[in-house]
Formats: C-alpha cells, sequence, structure tokens
C-alpha cells in the first residue's frame, strides 16, 4: 500500500510517499518547503506568516512528491501544531480523499516523530535487496517494549511503547519544551531563529581545552535532577542563561582571552550540557522503572548532537539498542507522517478537523 502523507503543523510544508517495508516503512519519495527564512525576519514564528506559506507551498510540493505514483491513500497530520498552518494540511488532504475516492488516515504528529524511528534506511534496504542472511538484523527498527523520549519544540514527553498501539505517558516536563528552551536561549544568545541548531553548532565549536579552562565560571542549574520521579522543567535554565547574558560584560572584563563569541559558544555548551544530562538521566531512570529492550530518541531536538552522542552511550551502557531518526527525519517532514498512517492506521471520515492541543497520548 503507497501512502500519500502530508505535514502542515507548524512551518515546513512537507508531502511524502511511504510504502510498508518489513516491520517498517520505505520513503519513495520526502519534499519539505520550510518558511524558516522568512520567519528569521521576525526572530520566531508568525502563525499567521506560517499560514500563508502554507497555502502558497502545499500543492508544488504534493506534485513533487507524488510524481505518477498510484495512491492508495492520504494521510496528514490533525495536531497538535498550530491552527492556520493545521487547517491547509487537513483540508487539502481531504480534498484529495474525496476525489480520488481513496481512504484518509489522521496523524497525530507527535506519534509522527516516534514512528520516524521505523523507517527502514537506504543502507538496510540495499541490504534486503542482496538477500544477507541476517534477516533480524536489516530491518533495523525498534524492538517493544520501548521507552520513547520525545522532544520538540513544543513537547517534552517520556513514553512507555508495550506496542505499536498501547502507548502510555510516564513523565515529562511541567514547563517549557527542551526545543523550546534551546530557542529562547539562542534569542538571549543574540543568535538567529531557530535557535536549536545555531546553540547545537555554537556548543560545538568549544574546545575541550576550552571547555576545562572555562567551565567553572559557566553553571547553570540542572533543575529536579535528582528528584526521583520522571518529570521534567527547563524554565529555570532558561532564567538561569538570563542572568548569565546579563553579567556578560564582567566576565569578559576579567578574561583577557574571551570573545564574545567565545563567551556565547561556552554558554551554549553549558547550557546543552544542563538540559543533555537532565533529559539522559530522566530516560534512564524510566529504563530502570519499565525495563524496555530498547530507547527510542524523536522529535527536532533529537537532531541535537551531544543529546544524541550522550544518550546513545547511556543506553548501551544499560545494555539496550538506541534509536534515534537520520538527522532529515528529525525535523518536521511528512514520511513519519506515513510511517504512522501505515503503522498505526487511524481512518477518518472526511469533516476531519484540525486538534491543535493534541498529545502524544
Ligand atoms: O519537532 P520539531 O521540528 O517541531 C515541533 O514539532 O515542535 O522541533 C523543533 C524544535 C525547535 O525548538 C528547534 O530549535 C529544535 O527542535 N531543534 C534543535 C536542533 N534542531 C532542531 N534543538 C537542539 N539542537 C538541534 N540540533
Ligand atoms: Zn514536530
Amino acid at each position: 500500500m503507497k501512502v500519500l502523507a502530508i505535514e502542515s503543523t507548524c512551518d515546513e510544508t512537507a508531502a511524502a510517499v511511504v510504502e510498508s517495508f518489513g516491520g517498517g516503512v520505505r520513503v519513495i519519495s520526502n519534499v519539505v518547503a520550510s518558511s524558516v527564512e522568512m520567519q528569521k525576519k521576525y526572530g520566531g514564528i508568525v502563525p499567521e506568516v506560517a499560514a500563508r506559506e502554507q497555502i502558497k507551498s502545499i500543492i508544488p510540493v504534493i506534485t513533487e512528491a507524488i510524481k505518477g505514483e498510484e495512491i492508495d491513500a492520504v494521510a496528514v497530520s490533525y495536531g497538535p501544531g498550530l491552527m492556520g498552518s493545521l487547517l491547509i494540511g487537513v483540508e487539502t488532504a481531504k480534498v484529495l480523499a474525496w476525489a480520488w475516492k481513496k481512504p484518509l488516515l489522521k496523524v497525530n504528529h507527535m506519534a509522527a516523530h516516534v514512528m520516524a524511528n521505523w523507517i527502514v534506511g537506504e543502507k538496510t534496504q540495499e541490504l534486503k535487496n542482496s538477500r544477507t542472511q541476517d534477516i533480524e538484523n536489516f530491518y533495523d527498527i525498534p524492538h517493544l517494549p520501548a521507552v520513547g523520549l520525545v522532544v520538540s519544540g513544543g513537547h517534552t514527553d517520556l513514553i512507555l511503547l508495550e506496542s505499536l498501539l498501547k502507548w502510555t505517558w510516564i513523565g515529562g516536563t511541567r514547563d517549557d519544551a527542551a526545543g523550546e528552551a534551546f530557542d529562547k536561549t539562542a534569542r538571549l544568545l543574540g543568535l538567529p531563529y531557530p535557535g536549536g541548531p545555531e546553540v547545537d553548532k555554537a556548543a560545538s565549536k568549544v574546545t575541550e581545552e576550552e571547555w576545562n579552562l572555562n567551565k567553572n565560571k559557566f553553571k547553570l542549574p540542572r533543575p529536579l535532577l535528582h528528584d526521583p520521579g520522571l518529570e521534567m522543567s527547563f524554565s529555570g535554565i532558561k532564567a538561569a542563561v538570563a542572568r548569565m547574558v546579563e553579567n556578560r560584560s564582567q566576565i569578559l572584563d576579567n578574561s583577557s582571552q574571551m570573545t564574545v563569541v567565545s563567551y556565547t559558544n561556552l554558554v551554549a555548551r553549558e547550557f546543552s550540557e544542563a538540559v543533555t544530562e537532565v533529559l539522559v538521566k530522566k530516560t534512564m531512570a524510566a529504563v530502570e522503572k519499565f525495563k524496555p529492550k530498547d530507547v527510542i530518541l524523536a522529535g527536532g531536538v533529537a537532531a541535537n548532537k551531544m543529546l544524541r552522542e550522550l544518550l546513545k552511550v547511556a543506553v548501551e551502557n544499560a545494555g539496550l539498542k538506541f534509536y534515534v531518526p537520520e538527522l532529515k527525519y528529525c525535523g518536521d517532514n511528512a514520511a513519519m507522517v506515513g510511517a504512522a498512517a501505515i503503522l498505526r492506521p487511524e481512518g477518518s471520515e472526511l469533516d476531519l478537523r484540525p486538534e491543535p492541543s493534541l498529545g502524544v497520548v
């Protein structure tokens, strides 16, 4: 079955054609148009601008994704997200399903982020085509039960996936999402929108030598780190970054070699360390509690270098397997929407309405 999947929850307009492949899905086409350059001018998302850009891009993006493929069903993200943006994808999907007389499948955008881990990579497909003996290994998809950490601009959740369909929320942030904290920290540091990738880049410019020399001057809190529960909090770290930035001139005056750029990089490094430490600790606490087979990382912040590396090490040290999507499937895309539609199908009538505040489970 080939599914056309549509994604328009925020500032990306995306369409993909995917089909099932072993226990996962294979991507036939994956097209993403982003209005991020436009949002940069405003230093953040303006919902009205995002929605208008969605209208411009949706038909060209779908046309490019389909490229003559026969489609068996149409899937669309119907929430969470911005109402204006969601409407464009949802209405387009409804019209296509109606015109083509094909089933309409509705997809929760956060569940789609998780299901990006079931996208079978090109390498796996090559192995399958070469008829390798090791069947178990070439479908490199998560084994359940698994603990999932979902980190995006609006959500930070820990979930237990007992089966493809049975998911339970087991913890998460009580205030800001991790991605939101990255974006706000970037803004405080004068880095452009979207902030997450910029903070990531700045942090990775700090050499180990520079870090060891300066790290005691850059201490941020790790909220709830020693709390036994699976609750997290990121608003305090962000507030501490604001205080740190206010004292910038004092640190710069006291350190002759430090430039504004190296100061920014060091704050970005400490901020990334603090957020990653909390995320890794809470995920491993969930592992301890629920004894899963695997750990899955997903969402836009799953692109973060330090988080990918340190969580992988922690998970593998505990003897479990770690899964994270390829970078192109971490941020918003439609291939993940197709993966969710195929592996957790949810049919919908043609009166589907967006649900801007849908939760991950
Ligand atoms: O999942 P996503 O693309 O959209 C939502 O569903 O929210 O996540 C976007 C978030 C933004 O906050 C962005 O700054 C953050 O993911 N992000 C990153 C990185 N790449 C994107 N945060 C940290 N490091 C990154 N490399
Ligand atoms: Zn997203």
